[in-house]
């Protein structure tokens, strides 16, 4: 079979059937074009049919090319960690602004400590942007660990420790951070958007946290009072429907300059707040 008959015949999107096809030949999309008339070797086509299989029973394309570009990152993914989403390059954008606006220019080394770092999406951004942030990266999964450390490789980024812990069980409490950041698992066990679409094929314990979805950010709220500096601040990826509810607990929890933020969707998306008043 030549590129061009596979092209117009997948029975899937062009956009993601070109995607697939040049990840099986290891070539660019435009090479497709360039080449039309080209046949495939058997084995390539045997490749080619497999991944098309995977993405006709539903698998999300990023895990069957194995890669995701998030911010300016090309991520290294495999079911072991979640999909990197759009809505949390949100999450890096608020807490590069903030931090840029603290510095104002000035070269500052800020220490960081992100919880659930899955691939490593958030940390990486934020260390690839600033070289001189000190950031602590955690997750309960080991092989997920794994994927985030070969991402930090791939990237060339240094400033990122990472470190396997159930929430903040392996960090001390005498270390202390400018900011915890965490997009947690946040939801509700029996929603029936698990057994739906792209969800089928990601870690369950990367979705849900328990019965309200919340468990997960509840906890984190609680307890990252112990680990932030007088000036810190907690930043918080959640549901579009938890933002309400999120922000309450951050006032129960006596945070301050309690904000919410909508995602590109106007959705509410990232809540954050401060220890104490400090400048924004
Ligand atoms: C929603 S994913 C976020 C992944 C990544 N930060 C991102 O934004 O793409 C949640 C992550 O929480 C981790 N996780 C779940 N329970 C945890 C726990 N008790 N302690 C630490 N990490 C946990 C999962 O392994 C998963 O990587």
């Amino acid at each position: 079979m030549s590129i061009k008959n596979l092209l117009q015949n997948s029975g899937i999107d062009k956009f993601e059937t070109e995607i697939i096809l040049a990840y099986v030949l290891q070539v660019n999309r435009a090479y497709l074009h360039t080449y039309p008339e080209r046949e495939l070797t058997q084995q390539e086509y045997g490749k080619y049919f497999d991944n098309l299989q995977h993405r006709l029973s539903g698998m999300p394309v990023a895990y069957i090319i194995q890669q995701k570009e998030f911010w300016s990152l090309n991520l290294k993914i495999t079911q072991d960690v979640l999909i990197p989403r759009p809505e949390t390059e949100l999450l890096v954008e608020i807490i590069l602004d903030k931090f840029r606006a603290l510095t104002r220019g000035v070269s500052t080394t800020y220490r960081f400590l992100e919880l659930a770092t899955g691939s490593g999406a958030i940390s990486i951004a934020l260390a690839k942007d600033h070289p001189n942030f000190d950031i602590t990266a955690t997750d309960i999964s080991e092989k997920a660990l794994n994927i985030a450390r070969e991402n930090q490789q791939n990237n060339q980024t240094k400033n990122i420790k990472f470190i396997q812990s159930n929430w903040f069980a392996k960090i001390k409490t005498t270390e202390k951070f400018d900011a915890i950041i965490c997009n947690p698992p946040y939801i509700a066990e029996n929603d029936p958007h698990l057994t739906q679409g792209d969800l089928r094929f990601e870690p369950k314990i990367a979705l849900t946290p328990g019965k309200t979805g919340l468990e997960a950010i509840e906890h984190i709220i609680k307890n990252a009072k112990n680990y932030l500096l007088q000036s810190g601040r907690l930043f918080l990826e959640h549901g579009y429907d938890q933002g309400e509810k999120v922000a309450r607990l951050f006032q129960e929890n006596k945070y301050e300059q309690i904000k919410i933020k909508k995602d590109l969707k106007n959705l509410p998306r990232v809540t954050f707040g401060s220890l104490s008043d400090v400048q924004s």
